[in-house]
């Protein structure tokens, strides 16, 4: 048996049940009555069991999308010097990446209502992949699976020193990833605060992003992933809020040397926003990030890490930013603790750091330079 309802309660249930997507303003301005009122009565409708919950009901609620690469990562250490033509024993290794299925990941263990959309091969890896999303809290229900490719895959082949002898990258997935599937989601992203793509993405599915976006509410990121891939962002950056990437990847789209060190990574930053961003991050390693808006650009040093593995800091670090540009932070300091949260990755041996949460960012805030 549920609980009695108070009248006024049983006046919103009433106005829910008419109208499911009725924003709390909405019943609001229906009752006459204060829009926090309002929801002191869903809170005990959820409690008393009327409704389910009310994510779907709050007009603001903060929700992000990730759009673009989910991989598989598989790393081989060779014991011995490398010999061409002939089998190499190595110790082997694999785990997930992907930029934004990395930012997914990271955005659902600090706490923010995430979703993830890209496209996986109709194979285990696939299933594994979003099994392991899925329990960490994000929703997956608008990844495409093919049965034409299979999940991408990225093998890195280490030398004994642990450099880079051959990367290996089956992305041909990708490919199959085109603009219709986005139109067919597009309310899916629609009721987003921030939509984040990576340019994993066909240069067509993310200048489609780009250009439908203006009509709706959300916020658009986009990561470049490395330096051939920002050949696939279109020559102007408008309708990007904030772009994110590293020095490399500046100075190959904007085809400028800006030399090297903070001062380079700022007039990068500028010159992202010259070429349309509305804003800018713009990292540098072990030296940090620089950030621009269009009142100011500054650079901020990196916190000295105990580093592990680098991989996925970057994605890490875009993470952070976006969960704490959706907790009211300007982007001077989202990005700075961004660029924390990047940092902390470094130390674990995992691409996304487990034990990451909002907690244990506060726990290492205090290692953050004044
Ligand atoms: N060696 C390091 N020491 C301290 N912080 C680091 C280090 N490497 C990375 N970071 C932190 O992570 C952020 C992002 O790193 P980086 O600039 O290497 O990104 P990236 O080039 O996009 O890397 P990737 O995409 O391969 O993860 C840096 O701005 C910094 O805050
Ligand atoms: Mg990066």
């Amino acid at each position: 048996m549920k609980t009695e309802l108070s009248a006024q309660e049983a006046a919103v249930l009433e106005i829910i049940r008419a109208n499911p997507f009725a924003g709390q303003q909405e019943i609001a301005g229906e009752m006459g009555l204060a829009r926090s009122t309002i929801a002191a009565h869903i809170v005990q409708l959820i409690q008393k069991g009327y409704l389910l919950g009310r994510g779907y009901l709050l007009p603001d609620a903060q929700r992000a999308v990730c759009v673009g690469g989910a991989v598989l990562d598989r790393k081989y250490h060779a014991h011995r010097p490398l010999i061409e033509g002939t089998s190499n024993p190595v110790n082997g290794s694999r785990s997930f990446g992907g930029v934004a299925r990395n930012v997914a990941e990271n955005l659902a263990l600090l706490g923010t209502p995430t979703s993830f959309v890209s496209i996986v091969g109709d194979d285990e890896t696939g299933r594994q992949l979003l099994r392991h999303l899925r329990d960490r809290g994000v929703d997956v229900s608008q990844v495409i699976t093919s049965s034409e490719k299979p999940t991408a895959e990225y093998a890195a082949v280490l030398d004994p020193a642990g450099d880079l002898a051959y990367g290996i990258a089956d992305m041909g997935i990708f490919d199959l990833f085109a603009p219709a599937h986005l139109d067919r989601i597009w309310p899916h992203l629609a009721s987003a605060s921030w939509v984040f793509a990576d340019c994993n993405l066909p240069g067509e599915t993310l200048q489609g992003l780009i250009s439908r976006k203006h009509a709706v509410g959300f916020k658009l990121a986009v990561d470049a992933v490395s330096t051939p891939k920002v050949a696939k962002l279109p020559q102007s950056l408008n309708g990007i809020d904030l772009i994110f990437m590293n020095l490399d990847e500046a100075r190959a789209y904007l085809k400028t040397d800006f030399g090297s060190g903070p001062e380079a990574a700022k007039k990068a930053a500028q010159g992202l926003l010259a070429a349309g961003a509305g804003e800018s991050v713009v990292s540098i390693g072990s030296n940090g990030i620089a950030v621009a808006n269009g009142q100011r650009a500054a650079a901020f040093p990196a916190v000295t890490a105990n580093v592990v593995d680098i991989t996925g800091a970057g994605d890490a670090m875009i993470a952070g930013t976006l969960h704490n540009l959706l907790s009211g932070e300007n982007i001077f300091t989202a990005a700075r603790i961004g660029a924390l949260i990047g940092t902390l990755t470094t130390e674990s041996d995992a691409s996304v750091c487990s034990e990451l949460s909002e907690n244990f960012v506060r726990a290492n805030m205090h290692r953050m330079p004044a």
